[in-house]
């Protein structure tokens, strides 16, 4: 019998429910407790994990009584951006004093809301030893592994390693309330959607099997943010009826599109770029995410919608608004396009069978704090670079104590 891994899940919302269904592809791990200051959504993610038989957890109200579990041999850390840093230094404090003991913790982007946030973080985790692993589900989706490996393998390995990754995020708008205020969030949709892309180029430019760092220096960002739909007065009305008052995008709006272009030094010493576009104001079907990798003689490309499988509603049929086709679905008739697996194409499922692997076999992760870090400080520079019109230059430029303007509620869009 393989040693197995205990998961304790902080969070009860939308992606602990994500990581929740990925465990029906891990072997070596049972979710074995949930905890959450709600009540329901706690016990909703354990029945849901007892329903799909990845384990028998225990619902906790307090992340300090979670961890002393001893069942719980390594966290997953799915609390709001503006919760992160408490609830690792409550995790942080249990383990530094012996009342816990756990091999890792994974933790969910972005790392923080400011360098300064991420930095802590990774420092508290390595005060006390412990394993960590960086949680970006889409350098572990398998369409996109897949076809970096292939050309590597026979395009780079012929003609030279690839020069330009292109990665966007899209969809029309986040869940919950907090994602789409500043102070909370870190920031719009560029704090939110951008850490996947820039870690998706990173990911894409590197040969298989290196590490990002080790292979890509990174040199300098450009980026443009704007609230392109939900400052629209028709828009920010929806968005006050449905969260209440304190999403106000007349008064203070956070981007909801972004672009980013990271430029690279990569390990032969040529430049490469990384293009990044994300937005919470694309109405399609549902989440797209598009990545394509090119080279001198060779490209790559993948696209989320592009599904094996669709389904056609008739006119005649009008359908409850539904999440049952695709992620941040907007439509329930027409051609529509259906993802039988989600947390497999997303790249939970690879993602967790990595982490739980990494702990149990007490090797780092390949996606670690350091990643995690390292991304933030690219979106930092990135908002800077917005709001000052400028490139800025990642070696000379401090962005520890940076905070966004959309953080602090004093960004309008377009000025
Ligand atoms: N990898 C991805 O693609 C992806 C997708 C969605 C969210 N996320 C990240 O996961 C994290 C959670 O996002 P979500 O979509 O699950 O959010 P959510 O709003 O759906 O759920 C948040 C959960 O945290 C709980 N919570 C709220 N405030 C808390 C507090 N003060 N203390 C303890 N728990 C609290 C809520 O009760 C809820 O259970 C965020 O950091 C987000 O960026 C990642």
């Amino acid at each position: 019998m393989s040693e197995r891994l205990g998961v304790g899940i902080v969070g009860s919302g939308f992606i602990a429910e994500f990581h929740t269904r990925s465990f029906r592809g891990v072997r070596d791990a049972d979710v074995v407790a949930v905890s959450g200051r709600n009540a329901e959504t706690v016990r909703g993610v354990c029945d849901l994990a007892r329903k799909i038989q990845v384990g028998d957890p225990t619902g906790y109200s307090d992340v300090r009584d979670m961890v002393r579990d001893p069942a719980v041999d390594a966290v997953w850390l799915t609390t709001p951006n503006h919760v992160r840093l408490e609830t690792v230094r409550a995790i942080v404090e249990e383990v530094g004093s012996g009342r816990a003991s756990l091999r890792g913790i994974a933790i969910e982007k972005p790392l923080g809301r400011t360098v300064a946030e991420a930095a802590e973080v990774l420092a508290l985790v390595e005060s006390v030893g412990l394993s960590h692993g960086y949680l970006e589900n889409q350098v572990f989706a398998p369409g996109v592994t897949r076809a970096h490996e292939l050309v590597w393998a026979r395009g780079a390995s012929a003609a030279g390693a690839p020069y330009l990754a292109r990665c966007a995020e899209e969809h029309s708008g986040p869940h919950s309330a907090w994602f789409w205020q500043g102070d909370k969030q870190g920031g719009g949709v560029l704090n939110d959607m951008m850490c996947h892309s820039v870690e998706a180029g990173r990911f894409l430019l590197t040969p298989p099997g290196v590490r990002k760092s080790e292979w890509l220096t990174p040199v300098s960002v450009d980026a443009t943010i704007a609230c392109l739909k939900w400052a629209r007065p028709a828009y920010s009305e929806q968005l006050r009826e449905r969260f209440g008052p304190e999403v106000d995008y007349q008064r203070a709006p956070s981007e909801d599109y972004a672009r980013s272009t990271v430029v690279y030094r990569n390990g032969d010493g040529d430049e490469v770029v990384s293009e990044g576009t994300t937005s919470w104001s694309y109405v399609g079907a549902g989440l797209r995410l598009t990545f394509e990798l090119l080279g001198p003689e060779y490209a790559m490309a993948v696209n989320s919608l592009d599904t094996e499988a669709k389904v056609f509603l008739s006119r005649e049929i009008s359908g409850k608004p539904g999440e049952d086709l695709v992620e941040k679905q907007n439509a329930e008739g027409g051609l529509m396009p259906i993802l039988s697996d989600e947390a497999g194409a997303y790249g939970y499922t690879e993602e967790n069978r990595h982490m739980v692997t990494s702990f149990l076999q007490g090797t780092p992760p390949a996606e670690d704090l350091h990643d995690g870090l390292l991304v933030t400080k690219v979106l930092m520079a990135s908002y800077l670079s917005a709001q000052e019109g400028r490139r800025i230059d990642l070696d000379s430029t401090d962005l520890t104590d940076f905070v966004p303007d959309v953080a602090t509620g004093n960004w309008r869009s377009g000025r």
